[in-house]
């Protein structure tokens, strides 16, 4: 198996104004200027993109945004496009988070339409999957995740996945404080890379990177980054304060 490389991501979901954002991109910066063997990404609010930008562009921390519509441009009020992400200094784009699922009517449709207009522009998809807690109940946990991976790849071609990030983010961890136990989640990490490695082949299931998300903190990052298919976070809450989104980070000085 070849070796991935971590990727530590913040979505900082509808929390924080501009300055609020550039601020705490500032004492980010400052906290991990000495970090090279981790990628970092931040995805603050559409509004605050730019000026968050300005902060981190010759820094380890990558800027992400948290979604996009499908078309370039149009007349489409109030959506954003991925080369308007781009211009921005967007690297990255979250996909198909669950909250956009549950309060925003986002299908696997809208979810696979959004990550092709990604993948065209040359973003990086994080595109989120995950069952609730009603499915994981029922034991249908690998069944929806089946479910969700095939319909959001849908008619995409290997050539194009080289940039894509799958986070896995089971809806009963999300801001619940209840984090999937370590074991838990490498078995559905390890599903999902089946599943890539049935559908496109073992060299991309072997680079692919799979980041685990829901509640995770400071004290069980490490853990986490110890199972075999981990291979890195998406954080909400603690990744809103630098100094706890540092400490992810830096997980391995835990260890
Ligand atoms: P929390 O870390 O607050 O549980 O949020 C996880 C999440 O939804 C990241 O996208």
């Amino acid at each position: 198996m070849g070796k991935r490389r971590p990727l530590i991501a913040g979505n900082w979901k509808m929390y924080k104004t501009a300055e609020e954002s550039a601020e705490t991109a500032r004492q980010l910066v400052e906290r991990v200027a000495d970090v090279g063997d981790v990628d970092i990404m931040i995805a603050p609010t559409f509004t605050a993109l730019a000026s968050v930008f300005k902060v981190i562009q010759n820094s380890p921390v990558a800027l992400g945004a948290q979604n996009l519509f499908w078309e370039n441009e149009g007349a489409y009020t109030g959506e954003i496009s991925a080369p308007m992400l781009k211009s921005v200094g967007c690297q990255y784009c979250i996909i198909g988070h669950s909250e956009r699922r549950q309060y925003f009517a986002e299908t696997d449709e809208t979810v696979n339409k959004r990550i092709q207009a990604a993948i065209r522009i040359g973003l990086r998809p994080v595109f989120c999957v995950g069952e609730t807690e009603k499915e994981r109940e029922s034991e249908q946990t690998l069944s929806v995740l089946d479910k969700q991976v095939k319909n959001g790849l849908k008619g995409l071609i290997l050539d194009q996945l080289d940039k894509l990030i799958v986070a896995y983010e089971p809806v009963w961890a999300i801001g619940t404080g209840k984090t999937a136990t370590d074991d838990q989640a490498q078995e559905v990490h390890q599903f999902i890379r089946s599943l890539v490695e049935k559908n496109f082949g073992s060299a991309l299931s072997d680079s692919i990177r799979i980041l685990y998300g829901g509640s995770v903190k400071p004290d069980n990052i490490a853990g986490l980054m110890s199972m075999p298919d981990i291979d890195g976070a998406l954080v909400g809450g603690a990744s809103l304060d630098a100094e706890s989104f540092s400490k992810i980070v830096k997980y391995k000085l835990k260890a």
